[in-house]
């Protein structure tokens, strides 16, 4: 029997088979990348063929990139390679296996919804940490993303998720205004959590 974790791989292998290049970099990455720290451990999480990886390693962080494909991991090591980047790819079931607690200073999460992992996401974060993170949300104005709403996230939902965080930013614009403009259907959440007493203390 094929088991549920063989046939994700499989499905998510045929699309990275049939794209080109290390995909699209996440607009909640990019346009902040002034908040990232100038040193530390970053995880790209279901990073496909690994656009914020590689960029958050040109950034100076030590990073690790984890997908279920090992198509796109591949893809993401041959791109690592030729740029002379150093990222730890791991093949990795994230759910099967998620973020050990306390290991990254930066969590990137793009296009990948799993309400169980959040948790372990903060978990996973040091004490200081920022949590990057951006997928689709319940307004379908371009037509793009997952149709199953399932998928999609619901009103504001990125913060309730991760209450538990302290809010950096936060960007979710709907049908509001002029709908040619702007990032649509998309929320992006930052969010830090919180230092321990010490450190606090240390910054006072
Ligand atoms: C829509 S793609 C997003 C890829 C990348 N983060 C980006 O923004 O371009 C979703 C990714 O999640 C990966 N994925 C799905 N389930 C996974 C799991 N259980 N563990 C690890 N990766 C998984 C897929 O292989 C795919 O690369």
């Amino acid at each position: 029997m094929i088991s549920q974790e063989h046939a994700i791989r499989e499905k998510w292998n045929l699309r990275h088979a049939d794209a080109e290049g290390p995909g699209q970099v996440a607009a909640v990455l990019v346009n902040n990348l002034y908040l990232l720290p100038s040193e530390g451990r970053a995880l790209d999480l279901a990073c496909g063929r690994g656009a914020n990886a590689l960029l958050l390693a040109r950034s100076g962080l030590a990073v690790a990139a984890w997908d279920i494909s090992d198509v796109a991991i591949n893809a993401l090591q041959a791109t690592a390679e030729a740029q002379h980047l150093a990222i730890d790819v791991q093949v990795r079931d994230v759910l099967a296996r998620p973020p050990e607690p306390e290991s990254f200073d930066v969590i990137l999460v793009s296009h990948f919804l799993e309400r169980n992992l959040a948790d372990s996401l903060v978990d996973a974060l040091r004490p200081g940490g920022l949590l990057f993170y951006q997928t689709f949300a319940h307004s379908c104005l371009t037509g793009e993303g997952p149709k199953n709403p399932a998928f999609r996230l619901g009103r504001n939902e990125l913060l309730a998720l991760f209450s538990s965080l302290q809010l950096v930013y936060y960007r979710e614009n709907e049908a509001l205004g002029n709908i040619a403009l702007g990032l649509r259907d998309l929320a992006l959440f930052i969010g830090q959590k919180p230092a321990t007493g010490k450190q606090a203390a240390d910054v006072l």
